[in-house]
């Protein structure tokens, strides 16, 4: 069976296939970033509009590169929720107009559910229990998934996402929408001793996340340093290691309470080669396994929602009308 996935939950438009037999044929993405930059965050309004300018392109350039045609795609899998509302609805029309007019079958995917496939990308290798640490713009989360449709949120941020975090801080520091890789990158010009954050939370005896306090921190100490170019560098530097420190921390916290042997980090944060490293330092020291997506699928993308559709095909109902749901945790995945 080949399976066409469909990505539109926020701001970027992603097609994919995935063979059951070989794995990722091939994926698209149309990323709408230069659409969003003028404004510094994504418009809701300007998502949907480009996302529907853009899909059938994107369809198109993914079938004709790999010499197929709409009637060898035996399912649709999009991404049904969490996500923008007018951009979910694009990708959920898109797929559904697709599906009837093949006769195929449809099939709804949870977007952090497809985050936890890329880390198997680019063929379907699970391995459960796992331990996801979910780093994007939109969400900080510990989940652990004991199998197929088994997933418990057991720590998630309080405030702001990781991303968000980043993404806050870059701007304070005059770098360009998204700033997570712009600021990852003048951190390693910096001193990360430079400014002496403190640590998120370090009281808690649960697995949750908080990012504000410290995005307040980064604020105040760029207010008083003098705003050159070492203080930009410094505290993006120091901001970093901060927020490092506090992901491996506390997902140390939570590998140590369910006892899992397997720890996954995806979405956007997650191409962040600090943390990267850390994790690795982390599992070498535990004896667990780390399985990391390729960087290609650390962002959104459609090869996940494929994957994940893939998976999925035999085991659940197949999606009978335009239902979107903005926000769905993945707790509640069936
Ligand atoms: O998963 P994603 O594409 O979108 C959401 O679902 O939110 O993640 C985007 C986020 C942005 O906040 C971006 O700044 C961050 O991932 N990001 C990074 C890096 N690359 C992307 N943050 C830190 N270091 C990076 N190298
Ligand atoms: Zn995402």
């Amino acid at each position: 069976m080949k399976i066409l996935g469909v990505e539109t939950s926020c701001d970027d438009t992603g097609v994919a296939l995935f063979c059951q037999k070989r794995g990722l044929l091939g994926h698209v993405i149309y990323s709408q970033i230069k659409e969003h930059k003028k404004y510094k965050g994504v418009v809701p309004e300007i998502a949907s509009r480009e996302h529907s300018n853009r899909i059938v392109e994107c369809y198109i350039k993914l079938i004709s590169s790999l010499s197929l045609t709409a009637s060898d795609i035996d399912a649709v899998a999009y991404t049904n929720g969490p996500g923008l509302v007018g951009a979910l609805m694009i990708g959920a029309c898109f797929a559904h107009s697709f599906a009837m007019s093949r006769n195929i079958k449809k099939i709804g995917i949870n977007h952090l559910e497809g985050h936890l496939f890329s880390c198997w990308l680019p063929n379907l290798t699970p391995k459960w229990p796992c331990l996801l640490l979910l780093v994007s713009g939109g969400h900080t989360a510990l989940i652990y998934a004991k199998g197929i449709n088994q997933y418990e949120v057991i720590g998630e941020t309080l405030d702001d996402a990781a991303g968000e975090a980043f993404d806050k801080t870059a701007k304070l520091l005059g770098l360009p929408y998204p700033g997570g890789a712009h600021l990852s990158n003048l951190a390693k010009k910096g001193d990360s001793t430079a400014y002496n954050f403190t640590l998120p939370l370090i009281q808690q005896t649960g697995v949750n996340f908080s990012f504000s306090g410290l995005k307040s921190a980064a604020i105040r100490a760029w207010s008083e340093s003098s705003k050159n170019e070492e203080d930009k560098s410094n505290l993006a530097a120091s901001f970093e290691k901060t927020v490092v420190k506090s992901l491996i921390k506390t997902t140390s916290k939570a590998l140590d309470i369910t006892g899992c042997s397997n720890l996954m980090i995806a979405g956007g944060v997650s191409a962040n080669e600090p943390l990267r490293k850390a994790a690795q330092q982390l599992c070498n020291k535990k004896g667990i396994d780390l399985i990391l997506p390729n960087k290609e699928f650390c962002t959104d993308n459609a090869a996940m929602i494929a994957a994940a559709g893939s998976f999925k095909a035999d085991l659940m109902n197949y999606e009978p009308a335009i239902n979107i749901y903005p926000r769905w945790s993945i707790s509640d995945v069936k």
